[in-house]
């Protein structure tokens, strides 16, 4: 029988199977790190485990690519135990035992399936402790349960289970059952480990199954029950493909779902590709096709605006962003607005109120308080204090082919268009820069540069040509 309970509260462990190598995935890369949501399978595990027990008791099982695995998700914090032969599921927890035997419980979760909430880990937890069993199984019903571990239970509508059967092992009868093993399990430490050695690699795939632990623990005369997810979706594991797709179709979702209950209007949600951790204040409006990626964040009371692709950037308050920007890795203050068609490299920061217009590329480069730079301009490396305009076509040759060099133009500056500033580069405050100026040296403030050939006129030389021409012809 499980142990007792004691006074003092049992001390929980998680262990995450992410050791595989995902051979279904055709890919170089691990599978826990293929992507869903904008982060990876495994990242979101780790999310949903730590908001159960502290990170300090969660422990990723790591083995094919171990190195990149255990640096992707190294920030967690949690702990790793390495499984460099992959014997299968079981054979993850023998060789995590060492590990986890100080621990009353542990919970197991599978790395590719990323659904998983900390509730349903905790409905899994408390539906494990109310039984007293020495194992419990999360198990949903599937439509399609292809692929997929099917649950027997010893009686239909009764906790108890005989056995989870793997697909290439179900025999016709059992192919017609719809309850699936999701792949996380409650267990009494104790009895896991005390007959975990009992398992074998007699099945089609030669590998030690966790699976068969409910047999196992079943003939020790243990307690072994399955509790329902609440939402079947939450199960789906990622063996390929198309069930990846699948899985970020509903984290998206999911995640819009979310952003909507919290005040904000995304419309046309399932045109809209929105990674887990962006954050959107309330009455900000997305419309359709829009992607908000990584750590975006944006206020409330802005407008994002369809085909703009915004990665890793701090947007304000009010800001309206136009059709088509690409924004990556930047700030844009209060009330600011962008494009249509602006495009914002690493490193920048666009200012209250500021405007940048369409074809506008901007690098590593700040645009200070109510500045313009509307049309068709490239500003690198630069630093751009407040109320400029930068006009149409106005270039900065940031670069000489060797190093990169700074421009600076101090506040009230006025640049006329199609000029070019060579830097290293000052621009005094409340300069002028005549339009299709060559700008080499520093501008003193307040002055007047003009850099450019003067213009000749030749009274009816267009004329004069067309008559040659004509008179050519005629001949
Ligand atoms: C497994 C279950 C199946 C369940 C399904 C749910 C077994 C035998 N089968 O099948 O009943 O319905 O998950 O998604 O457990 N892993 C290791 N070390 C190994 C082998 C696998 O860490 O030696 C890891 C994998 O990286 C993966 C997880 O364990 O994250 C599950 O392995 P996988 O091969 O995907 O199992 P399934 O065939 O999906
Ligand atoms: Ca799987």
């Amino acid at each position: 029988m499980p142990k007792p309970k004691q006074d003092s509260p049992a001390r929980v462990a998680i262990a995450i199977l992410a050791a595989g190598k995902g051979t279904r995935l055709k890919s170089k890369h691990p599978k826990v790190l293929h992507e869903v949501g904008g982060k990876p399978l495994l990242a979101h595990v780790i999310a949903a485990a730590t908001k159960v027990v502290p990170p300090s008791d969660v422990y990723a099982i790591i083995g094919h690519e171990a190195d990149r695995v255990r640096t992707a998700v190294a920030a967690s914090g949690v702990k790793f135990v390495l499984q460099s032969e992959q014997r299968g599921t079981g054979h993850a927890l023998m060789v995590a035992r060492p590990a986890l035997t100080s621990y009353d419980e542990v919970i197991v979760l599978y790395g590719d399936a990323p659904l998983i909430t900390p509730q349903t880990i905790e409905k899994l937890r408390d539906f494990h402790t109310s039984r007293t069993a020495a194992m419990t199984i999360l198990t949903a019903e599937l439509k399609n349960p292809t692929g997929y571990g099917r649950i027997l239970r010893k009686k239909a509508g009764r906790d108890d289970v005989k056995a989870i059967v793997e697909q290439k092992d179900l025999s016709p009868a059992q192919q017609k059952i719809h309850e699936i093993n999701a792949g996380y399990y409650a267990f009494d430490g104790r009895l896991l480990f005390s007959h975990i050695d009992k398992l074998s690699s007699n099945n089609h795939h030669g590998e030690l199954y966790l699976t068969d632990m409910a047999t196992i623990l079943g003939k020790a005369k243990q307690r072994v029950v399955a509790v329902q997810a609440s939402n079947p979706h939450e199960v789906l594991g990622g063996n390929t493909r198309a069930e990846l797709a699948e899985i970020d179709q509903h984290m998206r979702l999911a995640k819009c779902q979310q952003l909507m209950a919290d005040g904000v209007t995304i419309l046309y949600p399932h045109t809209c590709v929105i990674d887990s951790d962006v954050e959107v204040g309330p009455d900000t409006v997305i419309e359709p096709f829009v992607q908000l990626r990584g750590t975006t964040r944006i206020g409330s009371d802005a407008r994002i605006g369809s085909y703009s692709v915004i990665i890793n950037c701090e947007i304000g308050d009010q800001v309206l962003v136009q059709t088509g920007c690409v924004l990556e890795h930047s700030t844009i203050k209060e009330r600011a607005s962008m494009g249509p068609y602006s495009h914002l490299r690493p490193g920048c920061e666009i200012c209250e109120e500021a405007h940048v217009g369409n074809f506008v590329e901007l690098k590593k480069s700040r645009l200070g308080k109510g500045s313009k730079a509307n049309h068709l301009t490239y500003l690198g490396d630069s630093e751009i204090g407040e109320k400029v305009n930068v006009g149409a076509g106005t270039i900065t040759c940031n670069y000489d082919g060797v190093s990169k060099h700074k421009t600076i133009i101090e506040d009230g500056v006025f640049v006329g268009s199609d000029s070019i500033l060579i830097a290293p580069l000052r621009i005094g405050k409340g300069a002028y820069i005549a339009a299709a100026t060559t700008v080499t040296e520093d501008v003193p403030p307040d002055s007047l540069a003009l850099g450019r050939a003067r213009q000749v006129v030749k009274e009816g030389w267009a004329r004069e040509k067309r008559e040659k021409a004509k008179a050519q012809k005629a001949k």
